[in-house]
């Protein structure tokens, strides 16, 4: 019998081999950084469902951004977890607010570090939504404003680029509109297009302060059997003028990321959410798996899917391994 076949294994000979052919490969420009700023002095508070994270206090940023900036990364996401909230959330756009003053701070001693000021109101409300709420309703529209009140403050205060994640309707728009307004029309919106109403945020609403005090954010946040419905979301933030994209969670999501990369022509990032790197921390602690291999694996899963940028809590791991090859 003769067989006929293709010899796959050739390109697989040899790590020089493996390396020639390799289609995928991470960088530190890929990573971003999330970071919890935290109101107080000399507080370095570790996230217990995040083990590695920390809520930071304002004196100790420069300290900690050294360490950042040594590792190789290049730009980092702020998360403000503010002493005080109120119904409307208003330390969100305060001008002296835990994430304008901590952008403030990197800028001074960091000016080429990339700052992404995440834009939401849920760690800053008292209630834990993301918008305006009446009875037990979350407002879509009296939000806007508020959100592009946010945002305009964090660009005053040094932000590179805005980050909303609050899934109100138009809230591209109005961020649009608000900055330009303000005099920032260079100032990009990386948007939390398609954001899922996920069970993998719960380490992260730790970390935030930010768990809802009634209800579920499910009339605003997607649900995860949705497909086309996350096309329409990209489709109408790229309408309204978003510059990058944003899939969020990523790993049981990496089919929809394919899906935007091919749709859109825009910057697509990818977020390694709370839950996925807990679940490998938890593992990882326990001798189960190879943490350093796993999270490399899943990491260029995530460009293989189309990510051009990962939003990661094993930035700085990553950096570092990446820096001892
Ligand atoms: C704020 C926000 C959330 C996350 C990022 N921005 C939480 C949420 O929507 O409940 C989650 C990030 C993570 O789990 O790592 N709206």
């Amino acid at each position: 019998m003769e067989l006929n076949f293709k010899r796959h294994r050739r390109l697989r000979q040899s790590a020089s081999m493996r390396s020639l052919v390799r289609e995928t490969y991470l960088h530190h420009e890929d990573l971003i950084y999330p970071l919890f700023i935290v109101e107080g002095e000399n507080k370095k508070n570790a996230v217990a469902s995040m083990p590695g994270v920390y809520q930071v206090s304002l004196d100790l940023l420069p300290a900690e951004m050294d360490e950042i900036a040594a590792l190789g990364i290049k730009s980092v996401i702020l998360f403000g977890v503010p002493a005080e909230k109120d119904s409307t959330g208003t330390g969100a756009y305060h001008d002296h607010g835990i994430v304008q003053e901590a952008t403030r701070i990197v800028k001074e001693h960091h000016p080429e570090m990339i700052v992404i000021a995440d834009t939401c109101l849920c760690e800053y409300t008292d209630h834990g939504h993301c918008g305006v709420v009446e009875g037990a309703k979350v407002l879509n529209d009296p939000s806007l404003d508020l959100l592009a009140k946010t945002a305009v403050s964090q660009a005053k205060a040094g932000a590179d680029i805005i980050a909303p994640s609050n899934m109100m309707d138009g809230f591209v728009a109005a961020i649009r509109k608000g900055l330009d307004d303000a005099g920032f029309e260079d100032v990009p919106i990386m948007s939390y297009a398609v954001k899922y109403s996920s069970a993998f945020y719960g380490p992260f609403r730790d970390a935030a302060d930010s768990t809802p005090q009634f209800g579920d954010r499910r009339t605003y946040q997607m649900d995860p059997a949705n497909r086309l419905e996350a096309l329409r979301e990209a489709q109408s933030d790229m309408d309204e003028g978003a510059d990058f994209l944003i899939v969020k969670p990523a790993l049981a999501y990496l089919d929809i990321m394919r899906d935007v990369k091919n749709e859109f022509n825009a910057p697509l990032v990818a977020y390694n959410v709370s839950g996925e790197y807990s679940m490998i921390k938890a593992a990882a602690q326990n001798g189960w798996i190879d943490e350093k291999a796993v999270v490399m694996e899943k990491l260029l899963g995530m460009k293989r899917a189309g990510a051009d940028l990962i939003i990661t809590y094993h930035a700085k791991d990553v950096a570092q391994w990446l820096n001892e090859k």
